[in-house]
């Protein structure tokens, strides 16, 4: 298969082949180099890098890249990186300290002039979506929370609209014990942070219903001392923060006893500060109010993952035009640990890119194994 880059990594190719004459350099394309060898890149690999990313630039284990057909100025750029500690993996980084820049350039229009390593299918099928595997798992949970998530039941939140870190936090302090024991707790334990994340997913994406007022409280006298909440909950209690919960359209007796349990089993400083000095009355007021607030979904689990891979496409597509000043990996057909591994660096800001920290910021683990499985399935270019 013949790849049809444009721009450096064709010139660059085509100088190493010898014969040929090189087109003249791209616009804006101002750096000089030297030709590389491919042969003396390929002798290279032989030596140093053929136990892990294999001759044919195929991973040899999950986790370990593949490099063939990757984009040539990006592999340079790559080694360059783990040569200056700004990416660090101890086995690269001791290769990179004694490779010359000659080393590097060969090496990369090596890999990069391999084809492309193809995804086995099997291995990398594609898994259910976050979504999906979240609403499998509340079958569990509706017999109290009810099936979208809307409670009828006094005393049992919504978890329909709730914000979706708060209710992975939720849901660890009943584990941690932080929180008085609920019915719930037995189900708990067995969850795995993918779990947990894809639960709150699909929760989180439920529209939550408009609430009746409750038998107690006034929502009118509630309203004012709302006044100093609204910093953290948001207008009406409608959190714009996926780790502070909603209050709006929440069960008006599950928010009377946890604004009470502030006092003592849930230990929050910050919140015990604003509930501390309410007496009874207050608290049901306060209750009553936030209970007919309307409130709103903060998530679309069901096509999040869509939309965030039309957003990754904008530069990551095959097609996308080569921008001199951006150069952007392919990630199509590329290892999924990998894929997912690179993704966590991004977020967890132990991997530089301004680029990319925009991008991968909010997502959690399960979005990103999502997204990493989609692109491990596709064909690589
Ligand atoms: C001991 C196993 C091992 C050896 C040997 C090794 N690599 Fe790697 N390589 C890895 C792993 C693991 C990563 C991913 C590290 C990371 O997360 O930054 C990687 C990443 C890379 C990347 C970055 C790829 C990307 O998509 O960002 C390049 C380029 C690379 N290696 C080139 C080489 C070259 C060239 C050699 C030989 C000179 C080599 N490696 C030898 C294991 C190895
Ligand atoms: C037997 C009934 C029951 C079942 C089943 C149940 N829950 Fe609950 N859940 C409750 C009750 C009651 C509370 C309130 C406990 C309290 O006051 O802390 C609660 C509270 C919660 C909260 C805290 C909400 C908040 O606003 O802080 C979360 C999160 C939660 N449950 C998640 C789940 C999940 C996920 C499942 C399924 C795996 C589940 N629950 C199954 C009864 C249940
Ligand atoms: C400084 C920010 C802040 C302010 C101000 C604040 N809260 Fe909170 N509140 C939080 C956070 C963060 C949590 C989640 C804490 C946790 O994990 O238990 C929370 C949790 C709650 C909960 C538990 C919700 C649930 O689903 O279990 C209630 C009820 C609540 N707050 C009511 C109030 C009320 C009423 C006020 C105003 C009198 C108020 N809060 C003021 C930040 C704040
Ligand atoms: C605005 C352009 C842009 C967008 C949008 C973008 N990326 Fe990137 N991506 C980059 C650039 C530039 C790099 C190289 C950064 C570096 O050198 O570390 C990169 C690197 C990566 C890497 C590391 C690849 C490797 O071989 O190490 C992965 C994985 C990745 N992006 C996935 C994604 C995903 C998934 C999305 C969408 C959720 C996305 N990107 C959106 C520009 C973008």
């Amino acid at each position: 298969m013949r790849r049809v880059t444009l721009g450096s990594v064709l010139s660059v190719e085509l100088l190493g082949c010898g014969e040929k004459q090189a087109p003249p350099p791209a616009k804006g394309q101002v750096e000089k180099q030297p030709a590389a060898d491919i042969g003396a890149g390929k002798a290279f690999a032989e030596r140093e890098c053929k136990g892990c990313h294999g001759l044919e630039g195929g991973g040899a284990a999950p986790a370990i890249p593949h490099l063939a057909a990757q984009r040539e100025a990006y592999l340079l750029g790559a080694l360059k990186a783990y040569k200056e500690g700004k990416r660090t993996h101890a086995a690269l980084r001791e290769i990179a300290s004694h490779m010359t820049d000659a080393d590097a350039r060969n090496l990369a229009a090596y890999y990069a002039s391999l084809p492309p390593i193809q995804p086995a299918a099997a291995r990398d099928a594609k898994p259910a979506s976050p979504y999906e595997r979240g609403k499998s798992l509340a079958a569990h949970c509706v017999k109290c929370h009810n099936e979208d998530g809307n409670s009828k039941t006094a005393g049992i939140p919504n978890l329909a609209g709730q914000q979706p870190q708060y209710l992975v936090i939720a849901i660890q302090e009943y584990l941690k014990k932080e929180r008085k024991a609920a019915p719930m707790h037995a189900l708990l334990p067995g969850l795995s942070r993918l779990d947990m994340e894809s639960l709150a997913l699909y929760f989180s994406s439920q529209t939550p219903a408009e609430r009746a007022a409750p038998p107690f409280g006034d929502p009118k006298a509630g309203e004012p001392l709302s006044a100093v909440c609204g910093g953290c909950h948001g207008s009406h209690g409608v959190s714009t923060d996926s780790a502070t919960p909603s209050l709006a359209s929440q069960d008006a007796r599950y928010l009377v006893g946890a604004i009470k349990a502030y006092r003592t089993t849930r230990k929050r400083e910050n919140m015990r500060l604003y509930v501390t000095g309410l007496g009874e009355k207050e608290i049901e007021n306060i209750a009553a109010f936030y209970s007919v607030q309307k409130s709103r979904a903060p998530e679309k689990g069901q096509t999040i993952v869509q939309e965030l891979t039309e957003k990754c496409e904008r530069c990551h597509a095959p097609s996308a035009a080569e921008n001199p000043a951006m150069i952007v990996p392919k990630i199509h057909g590329q290892d999924r640990d990998y894929l997912i591994m690179a993704l966590r660096a991004y977020r967890d800001d132990r991997r530089e890119s301004t680029m990319m920290h925009k991008m991968s910021l909010p997502y959690s683990d399960a979005i990103i194994e999502s997204i990493a499985a989609q692109y491990a399935s596709q064909p690589a270019k």
